[in-house]
């Protein structure tokens, strides 16, 4: 199989879903593969392996209903500096909502990179719930899907996805706050002061 270049959008990198999610398609993949985190790689080595590669997976987390700065950092850069290849590029995006639907924003604006670059727009899967769903029972449903989407993008069949926990939206929002308000404990931190603007003493100006 023919190898894809896997790029990595998220702010938290080395730490992300978005490398698990990542990991979980390169082992469906089960080609060759090579993966860049957008935080750390000079623009200009993404361009350089783009021009070897005929597919390409962005995952990436979404960040107040948009693609993150990494992310839109390198469209920048490849816009102003295009490669003279024009891979497909297929999108695996993840949210913390439960609603996949959330991310249907961030998919826009991957098309329209693609549209203005000139590229082929592949597969997508969207992923609600996608901070909880790998640590959860559900965990086989998101790898399903992204082995749905491995073989679409094989196949060169675009196709649109989705997973998320099938759980309700009160049960969601209820375990989630729980889960916040513990995680916010254990590192000193009360769920009034979650609810601020205030970040480690500062507002934001
Ligand atoms: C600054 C910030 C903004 C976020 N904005 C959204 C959002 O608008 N909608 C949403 O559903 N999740 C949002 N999330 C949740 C992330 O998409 C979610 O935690 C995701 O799993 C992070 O993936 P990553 O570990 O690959 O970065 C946000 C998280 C952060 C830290």
């Amino acid at each position: 199989m023919e190898k894809i270049l896997i790029l990595n959008g998220s702010p938290r990198a080395p730490r992300s879903n978005s490398k698990r999610y990542g990991a979980l398609f390169d082992r469906a993949w089960g080609g060759e593969s090579e993966t860049m985190d957008l935080l750390r790689a000079d623009p200009g080595a993404v361009a350089e392996r783009l021009e070897t590669v005929s597919r390409v997976l962005l995952v990436f987390p979404l960040y107040a209903d948009a693609v993150p700065v990494p992310v839109l950092r390198t469209f920048q850069a490849l816009e102003e500096r295009p490669p003279k290849n024009r891979p497909t590029l297929s999108v695996l995006v993840n949210c913390g909502f439960l609603e996949p639907e959330q991310c249907d924003v961030a998919v826009d604006m991957a098309a329209l990179f693609c549209k203005q670059m000139g590229w082929p727009m592949g597969s997508v899967l969207e992923i609600g719930s996608g901070e909880a769903i790998l640590d959860s029972p559900f965990r086989f449903l998101a790898a399903w899907k992204i082995k749905a989407l491995a073989r679409a993008v094989a196949a060169d069949r675009p196709r649109r996805l989705k997973a998320a926990m099938p759980v309700s939206k009160a049960f969601f929002l209820k375990a989630s706050t729980r889960y916040w308000l513990a995680y916010g404990a254990r590192h000193g931190v009360t769920g009034e002061e979650m609810a601020t603007m205030e970040i480690e003493g500062q507002r934001p100006s």
